[in-house]
């Protein structure tokens, strides 16, 4: 018999431990969202029923993961539990140095306390909100040099994460003496959750040889940056995944990491890298700040977490499932007339709230009016990303972002086709009266990274 082709997809785990959900009723989400200045990270998260703000740090871990956390010894130097979690990132990321912190934006802030400064530009296909804020907290310059394709949420691109070259090129020439490093993120979190092809990664290299450049990946979601690349990129549709990831990293010099995405933990993160002296640098860094170099702020086990992690990662079966799973909430919005960011991010769906929310202005934030009514109508917790997230810039200045998004997170393993069934039937419900919601205003801010705390009034 030929193998059987079947349509559903199965989450290949069974449920080992449950966690309860909270049910709310339209009038008390309504209070709760008035309360929290309609700003949903200031919600508590019982409030909440299905929790689409992030994939970071909110996966489910594995049996195996749990029983490595047991063999996980505190020692303050010098742990076992180091020397797996070194190993572990290495038989993917072969750097010469690797350095344990709490979380990604540890890794930003201490490689641009180090290469960062006033005069300085860091490029990137497009920096994430922490990597931008960390390079601009030094007085250095963060660019993005995406291609075009990527601001056209309708464009089906494949690789919409991809660096434009001759962006690249031109910057380095007019400016090369001021740039330290070039970043590459993948998969582009902040363009759509979309992915950067190795043809592109190998000319970002040659162009950072050309100039003498480094150039470090923003490695968040790199199984699924490479699992794209496995399905689209032609040469790769045999290729196994741990050996894709290994010729992203044999492009570069170095990699920051938020080990809370596909490293499957609920905290970490690590910073690697070739060149000796800089790492000695962010060793004395690493020291002032998070913790011992060999456990940067996290605990023994944690590192075990994170090596298990590595290892459930770039299984095809688990990635086959997680690509297919957030394809099947986009596909279903798609066909329901709702604008989605195409083709389908790795780690979320992306709304496209400027086009489906067009009565308002991108300055009434689109984005977060329709984050709001998905809170109201279906208890749905979302992440503007747009105007709200990028409007506002270090000289003061407020302007439209490219996009106005709503970034629907999938964490990994945790949430099952029926949870993503209800979402699918909120949007229905949203799309009903999606043109009478009310857009907002901004009246409280903070000098940096707003949106985690501003407060918002309904205009
Ligand atoms: N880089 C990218 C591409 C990210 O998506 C994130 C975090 C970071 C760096 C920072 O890592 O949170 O561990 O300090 N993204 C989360 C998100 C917060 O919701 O997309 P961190």
């Amino acid at each position: 018999m030929s193998e059987p082709i079947y349509r559903t997809i199965i989450e290949p785990f069974r449920i080992h431990s449950v966690e309860p959900l909270t049910m709310t009723t339209a009038a008390q989400r309504r209070e709760h969202a008035a309360e929290a200045g309609y700003n949903l990270f200031q919600l508590r998260a019982e409030h909440v029923l299905i929790d689409l703000l992030t994939d970071s740090g909110t996966g489910a871990m594995s049996r195996d993961q749990w029983a490595a956390m047991q063999r996980g010894d505190e020692s303050y130097a010098g742990s076992p539990s180091y020397f797996i979690f070194r190993d572990a990132v290495r038989h993917l990321f072969p750097f010469e140095h690797v350095i344990p912190v709490h979380q990604g934006r540890a890794a930003e802030r201490i490689i641009f306390g180090v290469l960062g400064g006033a005069g300085k530009v860091v490029p990137s296909n497009t920096h994430f909100d922490t990597t931008r804020a960390n390079i601009e907290a030094t007085g250095a310059e963060a660019v993005d040099l995406v291609i075009d394709e990527a601001n056209d949420p309708t464009s089906l691109h494949p690789f919409k994460g991809n660096m434009d070259i001759a962006k690249l090129d031109e910057l380095l020439a007019l400016r090369g003496a001021d740039v330290p490093v070039v970043f590459i993120t993948i998969t582009n979190n902040s363009g759509g959750g979309q992915p950067v092809s190795l043809a592109n990664l190998r000319e970002v290299r040659a162009v950072c040889d050309k100039y003498g450049k480094m150039l470090f990946l923003d490695a968040c979601r790199f199984a699924e940056n490479a699992w794209f690349i496995h399905e689209r990129e032609s040469g790769y549709s045999e290729a196994n995944v741990e050996d894709i990831v290994r010729e992203m990293a044999s492009l570069a010099d170095g990699m920051t990491m938020s080990a809370k995405k596909d490293p499957m933990g609920n905290i970490g993160g690590w910073l690697a890298l070739n060149d000796d002296d800089l790492a000695q640098q962010c060793r004395n860094l690493v020291i002032l700040t998070e913790g011992f170099p060999t456990y940067g702020g996290l605990a023994g086990r944690d590192l075990e977490a994170l090596a298990q992690g590595l290892k459930e990662v770039v299984q095809h079966d688990y990635l086959r499932y997680r690509i297919t799973s957030t394809a099947y909430l986009g596909k279903a919005l798609t066909e329901r007339g709702i604008p989605v960011l195409q083709p389908y991010g790795g780690h979320a769906i992306y709304l496209d709230a400027r086009a489906w929310l067009s009565h308002l202005d991108p300055l009434q934030y689109p984005g977060q009016a329709l984050a709001v009514a998905l809170y109201e109508f279906g208890g749905i917790r979302s992440c503007e990303i747009g105007t709200v997230m990028f409007g506002r810039h270090p000289d003061g200045s407020e302007a439209a972002a490219p996009m106005d998004l709503v970034r629907l997170a999938i964490p990994r393993r945790t949430y099952t086709q029926s949870h993503i069934d209800y979402v699918i039937e909120v949007c229905e419900k949203v799309a009903e009266t999606v043109h009478s919601l009310p857009g907002y205003r901004i009246s409280y801010e903070p000098p940096a990274l707003r949106h985690f705390t501003a407060r918002f009034e309904q205009i």
